[in-house]
């Protein structure tokens, strides 16, 4: 059993799969009106080093709708921003909380947090991985594909934290996965290395039509992330045509959803047009990060 969510690796297809099907049920209830109040009477500290505008008020109100609430902890206002050590946070922190989500930089400081704290830690987005957004995203293109086998994923853009954990995730899901980038800006190492056994089910290529061919769910990311606003202007010319526009829709299949974790830069990653397009699937993403995120916080924290 696992303990934390750390980065998509820590699930196994059985186990990511029951977080799914629980983010449905919570999903269908809450349509419904039925209550599941499974976490009452518990705390989740939320610790955010980054902005947020999904992450924090999903956790929030999944946690109210869950009968428990959430701390939101500014690392501005944390004696952490002063430079408190993580372990000693993570053994305090313990002493009062039922689990913490932690958005930061470094994937370092998630994994001390982990090994320091006795409760479980959820990585809500650091550099390298965003697990929370992607089992939102599988849900959704279950949601919108009925399943995973047969079904290809291709990611266009900067191998970032979403390439991360779109490719380990995709791949545990049952999908093929491919991915565009530019050579300079390639997933992490070791993801490619996750990918390796897969074989052709994986495919990275700097061509963002060969990476379209067929795919059945397109997905696109900022290209400067949160804390490289320095480089900004760099990496608009060198993703410069790492763009999901209408000739890329053309190579992929007649019904292929766009995808989108958002904020999005309409005229960057994206054309508007094929955001709008699009808007359903991808604001029926954000919405799942709420159920997702409740699955999550229900199979670690109960
Ligand atoms: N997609 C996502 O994590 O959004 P926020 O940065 O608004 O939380
Ligand atoms: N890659 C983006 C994702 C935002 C949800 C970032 O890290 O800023």
């Amino acid at each position: 059993m696992y303990m934390h969510l750390l980065k998509m690796s820590d699930l196994n297809r059985d186990q990511l799969y029951e977080v799914l099907d629980l983010a449905v049920r919570l999903k269908a209830e809450r349509k419904q009106g039925i209550p599941h109040p499974l976490l009452s009477g518990k705390t989740l500290g939320m610790i955010f080093q980054k902005s947020s505008t999904r992450t924090r008020v999903s956790f929030e109100a999944g946690m109210y709708q869950l009968g428990g609430q959430a701390l939101f902890l500014s690392s501005r206002d944390l004696q952490i921003g002063r430079g408190e050590p993580v372990e000693d946070t993570a053994r305090v922190l313990s002493r009062y909380l039922d689990g913490i989500m932690i958005r930061t930089f470094e994937q370092r400081e998630v994994e001390q947090l982990a090994e320091y704290s006795s409760i479980p830690i959820i990585n809500g987005l650091t550099d390298y991985a965003h697990p929370c957004q992607v089992l939102a995203d599988l849900m959704t293109v279950r949601e919108y594909k009925g399943g995973f086998e047969g079904r290809k994923l291709c990611y266009i853009g900067d191998g970032n934290n979403m390439a991360n954990s779109l490719i380990v995730g995709g791949l545990t899901a049952g999908m093929a996965v491919s991915v565009a980038c530019p050579k300079d800006y390639r997933p992490a190492a070791d993801v490619l290395e996750f990918a390796k056994p897969y074989g052709s089910l994986f495919t990275l290529t700097e061509d963002r039509f060969e990476a379209a061919k067929g795919a059945d769910a397109l997905y696109t990311d900022v290209w400067a992330s949160m804390g490289m606003e320095e480089e900004a202007e760099r990496r608009r010319s060198a993703f410069k045509g790492y763009c999901i526009d209408d000739d890329v829709m053309a190579h992929a299949a007649p019904d292929a959803m766009v995808m989108h974790c958002l904020p999005a830069h309409r005229g960057e990653e994206i054309t508007a047009k094929v955001f709008e397009e699009h808007a359903d699937e991808i604001f029926d993403e954000a919405e799942n990060r709420l159920h997702a995120q409740k699955a999550v916080l229900v199979k670690l924290m109960r």
